[in-house]
């Protein structure tokens, strides 16, 4: 059965059929379908914002539909940027600008007190119209020096205690294990086909 995700990035096209495998699913992105409508991503929560991308490509084919949403939440900035983690800055910035006012907003905040979430949210249309919602959140501390080439984001300043690294010192296997992504896509694909 095909799954269309509401995405233009191959990547995480790529990404979900690994854990796909085995299963009766085929992910497929919306824009190789030629799907390509106007969302506008405008609710206050990352699972309100999935939703509105499944609910739009939802009513244009009648197949099973998913779509995430992400960002990086900070504890002592109240959650921010959230939802607005692409656009934090101005849409146009550069991540060098994004960490650099990060740096600035917590210079008084103490080394202990820097900590932060990444969430991913997944929504879930079936063909039938019924509909469900995932979560996937990885804890970490933001560091003061960038550090790691690999990922992409706020990757360089994520600080994962366990592992002892960044997420951008990952190997891409050992993220998409740990990550908030990977752990939202093994949440949907346990509750599609085991149901
Ligand atoms: P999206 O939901 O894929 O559009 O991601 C929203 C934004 O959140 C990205 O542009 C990044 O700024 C941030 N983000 C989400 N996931 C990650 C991650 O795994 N690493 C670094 N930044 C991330």
């Amino acid at each position: 059965m095909n799954l269309i995700v509401a995405t233009g990035n191959e990547d995480k096209v790529r990404e979900i059929n690994e854990i796909l495998k085995g299963s009766d699913f085929v992910a497929i992105s919306m824009k190789s379908l030629g799907i390509n409508p106007e969302i506008d991503e405008n609710a206050d929560s990352f699972e309100g914002n999935a939703l509105i991308k499944v609910r739009t490509v939802h009513s244009i084919t009648q197949d099973y539909v998913m779509a995430d949403d992400s960002g990086l939440c900070i504890d002592a900035l109240n959650g921010a940027p959230g939802i607005f983690s692409a656009r934090f800055c101005g849409e146009n910035s550069t991540y060098e600008e994004k960490f650099k006012k990060i740096f600035d907003l917590l210079k008084d905040v103490p080394a202990e007190k820097r900590t932060a979430q990444f969430v991913c949210a997944i929504a879930v249309v079936k063909p039938d119209g019924s509909e469900f919602t995932v979560r996937g959140t990885v804890d970490g501390i933001l560091v003061e020096t960038p550090q790691g080439n690999n990922g992409f984001g706020y990757d360089p300043i994520f600080y994962v205690p366990e592992y002892e690294m960044t997420t951008a010192q990952m190997d891409p296997e050992l993220k998409n294990k740990i990550s908030h992504r990977g752990k939202a896509l093994n949440q949907m694909v346990a509750k599609l086909v085991h149901k």
